[in-house]
């Protein structure tokens, strides 16, 4: 019987555009599709979008849209980019789908009849970035998270008995397989050892979410919402026999890949519903570590994203894909760079395999007509030849245990450190080119030698590296004259398998070099697209209206572009957050190659500031010096362009114009603070 395989990402807030932090889950679990679609195995790989709660309704409303439109807009566009990257997920699911709500309808249900919700009244903190309830709060207290300010929330709602599940969740952590790696299982074991509160599982105060059965004045939590597409999806709850065929075909997962944030929603929530739910659990869930951009976690409120389709339109997919699985070690935080991103791409991408490729196929082109030489005869081999072939019988071992544990990166390494490089160092040391000059029957025989040794270890390479470099191997193995890449089966890779007189078809590079201007070009469309729209908080409320630097103005993201429900008032203490001061700038000129950017210097009384502000479109630079501004002294600093930006200036943003600095009619001390 064909063994299945199910694996999942988180399924990604619609209240963000897609970026690379994203592209990274859903990269790395394509590769292990595709992988296990080439072990044979009868392969499902979801992913999705998480659309209700109260941060997405935020998020519409401040753009002006209604719920609906804003979601359908956002999910088309991890849609797209999904395609765009070569992602082979078989479904797509989207929690506003009426599939979806019914079925959730369902566990819930199933949870309630089974005797693990009850009503009552919840009371504390909440934090609506990771739509997270903090337990032992205190109002004002940060989220442990992100560490945004928490909101006080009161209302009557349905509980979840976690509390019940304590002991049963740590006996299921004794299986060492079922949270990934060693480091996140243990902060597990700790959260659950310190005890377990029952959990708020409904919201009554807004209404976008999924009806709780029978009493629809409350909606339910959207993490239980969120966390029961992994079953919905494949068929859970249904009526029709298919869905209910798929759902015992493929659960439980084989694995949920996701980021060490959301820990403990899937390995302490998630499992508590299932069991709760009389349902089996997933076999293993595996946490990865951050995409660090400018030294912190890439994401949308911190401004600091970089998006894919810059990557795409210059490089390509399988250089993202390449690039992120080799550089970052899976399961710690790892570094983006455009430098470095080219740097990989040239050096093992254009240098490493494609050129491999090229000049492999070339000569065989040129010497044996473009059919795979007969390797020869015992006498014109050397030892060399067997190397290769111990070093390729070596990787493929290596390989499969590397991918098995989801090191990426080390079995990239093996194959581009062990097999290529190597492959290079025996071409280059046997010089085919000049056999080839010789008609001599020694010299064809040698040269058929180590052209087959070549060919057949890029041959072994190209069907390896191919779950990560989907686009290029494919091209690499059509070239060889091999067909379809995706009727490889793995299991049964091995060398020798490279069939004397394969006809090779037309060659064309696969990697193309790039030079230095290619990182400037995304370098400037993504700071391009930093400075002409505003990056949309996270939670909208509690935003400033100020342009922040270095954006420019569209107001699409302040509050004032739609009424504020009652809970996104904030306190005066959340006010007394943000350190308003008056400055005067010193020094103020423009940022070379970005239109938008000016760096200023700011006196704030205590110290001069670099600030690098986007309103150079409204001011020019020497009109600004002495002029008394108001700034947002306590902003964590960000880079810009290399330059450090150490605050915020504040300006109002009128829609589709230009931003107009706040300022004062009586004259003011420099360092004041406003509150
Ligand atoms: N909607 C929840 C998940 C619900 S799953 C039932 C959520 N969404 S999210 O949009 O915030 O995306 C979370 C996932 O995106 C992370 O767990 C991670 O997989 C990925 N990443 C987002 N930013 C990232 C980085 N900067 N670095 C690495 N991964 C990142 O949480």
């Amino acid at each position: 019987m064909t063994r299945k395989f199910y694996i999942t990402t988180p399924i990604y807030y619609v209240n963000a555009h897609p970026h690379i932090g994203h592209a990274y889950t859903t990269i790395a679990c394509d590769t292990v599709a595709r992988r296990q679609r080439m072990l044979g195995a009868d392969t499902f790989f979801l992913t999705g979008t998480d659309e209700h709660g109260q941060k997405i309704e935020r998020a519409a409303q401040a753009a002006g849209k209604t719920p609906q439109q804003f979601t359908d807009e956002v999910a088309a566009e991890f849609r797209t980019l999904w395609k765009r990257m070569g992602i082979s997920n078989d479904d797509f699911i989207r929690t506003t789908e009426e599939r979806h709500k019914k079925r959730v309808q369902e566990l819930f249900r199933r949870i309630r009849a089974n005797g693990f919700i009850y009503k009552g009244r919840y009371t504390g903190q909440y934090c609506f970035s990771d739509e997270l309830y903090v337990d032992g709060a205190r109002p004002g207290d940060p989220c442990p998270i992100c560490s945004r300010p928490t909101e006080t929330v009161e209302e009557e709602n349905y509980f979840f008995k976690l509390s019940a599940f304590q002991d049963k969740l740590l006996e299921l952590y004794a299986n060492a397989d079922f949270v990934r790696p060693e480091t996140r299982r243990n902060e597990v074991i700790s959260f659950v050892r310190s005890g377990l509160r029952d959990l708020s599982i409904s919201r009554s105060t807004f209404s976008w979410g999924i009806p709780v059965p029978d009493d629809p004045r409350h909606v339910i939590y959207v993490w239980l919402d969120a966390l029961a597409n992994y079953i919905t999806a494949i068929g859970f709850g249904s009526s029709h026999a298919g869905a209910q065929e798929a759902f015992k075909k493929y659960w439980p997962a084989d694995v949920h890949m996701i980021g060490k944030e959301i820990v403990r929603f899937h390995c302490v929530y998630w499992p508590a519903f299932l069991l709760a739910a009389n349902l089996p659990l997933p076999r293993a869930i595996v946490a990865h570590g951050w995409l660090l951009f400018e030294e912190s976690k890439m994401s949308k409120s911190r401004g600091n994203i970089v998006r894919a389709e810059t990557i795409l339109d210059v490089l390509g997919a399988d250089a993202l894909r390449y690039f992120l699985l080799r550089e970052v070690v899976f399961g710690q935080d790892g570094s983006f760079s455009f430098d470095a991103l080219v740097q990989r791409y040239n050096s093992d991408l254009a240098n490493g395999l494609g050129n491999l490729a090229s000049r492999t196929l070339t000569m065989i082109n040129r010497y044996f007509n473009g059919e795979v030489p007969y390797p020869s005869h015992a006498a014109a081999r050397t030892p060399a030849d067997g190397v290769i072939r111990e070093k390729a019988e070596m990787v493929i071992a290596e390989c499969s245990q590397f991918f098995t544990d989801h090191q990426f990166s080390a079995a990239l390494e093996s194959i581009w450190i062990r097999l290529i490089a190597a492959v290079d160092k025996y071409i280059v040391d046997n010089e085919p080119w000049s056999l080839g000059e010789k008609q001599d029957e020694n010299s064809r025989s040698r040269l058929a030698t180590v052209l087959y040794t070549s060919a057949e270890a890029l041959r072994i390479a190209t069907a390896l590296a191919h779950p990560v470099i989907p686009d290029a191997t494919a091209r690499i193995w059509a070239q060889m004259g091999l067909g379809d890449i995706k009727s490889v089966d793995l299991n049964k890779l091995a060398w020798g398998q490279l069939r004397l007189g394969t006809k090779l078809n037309e060659i064309q590079p696969v990697f193309p070099r790039a030079d230095k201007s290619a990182i400037e070009r995304m370098q400037q469309m993504e700071d391009e697209r930093r400075s002409s729209t505003i990056e949309e908080a996270k939670l909208p409320a509690v935003q400033p209206a100020v342009a922040q630097a270095p954006a420019a103005p569209p107001a699409a993201a302040t509050p004032a572009s739609g009424p504020a429900t009652d809970n996104a008032k904030i306190t005066i203490d959340d006010f007394a957050k943000i350190d308003l001061r008056v400055g005067v700038i010193k020094v103020a000129e423009r940022v070379p190659k970005a239109d938008k950017l000016l760096r200023l210097e700011v006196d704030i009384g205590t110290e001069v500031r670099q600030l690098v502000a986007g309103i150079a479109e409204a001011y020019a630079p020497e009109t600004l010096i002495g002029r008394k501004v108001v700034i947002v002294a306590n902003l964590a600093p960000r880079k810009l362009r290399g330059l450090e930006s150490n605050g915020m200036i504040v300006a109002a943003s009128p829609e589709g114009g230009k931003p107009v600095l706040a300022g004062f009619l009586e004259d003011v001390p420099i360092g004041a603070r406003l509150k």
